[in-house]
């Protein structure tokens, strides 16, 4: 979900305003993918890195995530979605993570979508918190290092049992990967696009899936 500060900025507003006006774009995606029968839709929100931004930026990005978790919990349920965050939640302001766990908790039987938040999330620190979970069970006996496969392996990741992704959009005009699912994303699609995360509605979203549909998906073979 790129461009927030951009978009702000070239409006002569705060950064955070850009923050603010993007979560309109997360309800707009959530709400289309839900409508056409996509299991599961990821968000990246904030990533380790964003930790490094300015203290203020980082608060309201907290306090964002906050009021949009206390607001949409009525939606969520009635849209049957369940919500799950990728990341080390332990690191996130104690109100967020409690928030977030009574959240994923209420939410945990709805069935029609999943909406994963990726949060105090890396590719990188994923594959690593798998490795050391991975190594504790080979030591304590649980688990051979024969038996250790990629599906195994995928399982220690924060997205345990669910499928890779098929696409990945990349809002804003960049063309990098910013430490996103790095496991996981080994054969997804990459649709790249100028729109700031902020413009980004409905419209947009089908056009990235129907980009997608003219894809020929071959995994190597
Ligand atoms: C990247 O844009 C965006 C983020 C770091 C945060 C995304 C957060 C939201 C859309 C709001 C809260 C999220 C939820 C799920 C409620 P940027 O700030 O790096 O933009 P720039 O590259 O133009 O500076």
């Amino acid at each position: 979900m790129d461009g927030n500060g951009r978009w702000a900025l070239g409006r002569g507003l705060p950064r955070v305003m850009g923050h603010r006006a993007g979560i309109k774009s997360v309800r707009a995606t959530a709400e289309l993918a839900r409508e056409l029968g996509i299991q599961i839709l990821t968000l990246y929100a904030f990533s380790v890195e964003n930790w490094k931004r300015n203290p203020r930026e980082v608060a309201t990005l907290m306090r964002l995530l906050d009021e949009y978790l206390r607001r949409e919990l009525p939606t969520l349920m009635k849209n049957e979605i369940r919500l799950s965050v990728l990341g080390d939640i332990t690191g996130l302001p104690q109100g967020v993570r409690e928030h977030l766990t009574q959240v994923m908790e209420t939410t945990k039987a709805n069935g029609r979508m999943t909406l994963n938040l990726a949060l105090n999330y890396s590719g990188r620190s994923d594959i690593l918190q798998a490795a050391k979970r991975i190594s504790a069970e080979v030591r304590a006996g649980k688990l051979k290092e024969s038996e250790l496969t990629e599906t195994t392996f995928s399982r220690f990741l924060y997205t345990q049992d669910q499928p890779d992704p098929d696409l990945l959009i990349r809002t804003s005009g960049e063309q990098r990967i910013s430490n996103f699912l790095l496991w996981q994303i080994s054969y997804t699609e990459l649709y790249l696009t100028p729109t700031l995360w902020p413009d980004f509605g409905k419209p947009d979203f089908l056009k990235a899936l129907v980009d997608y549909q003219q894809r020929e998906r071959r995994f190597g073979a």
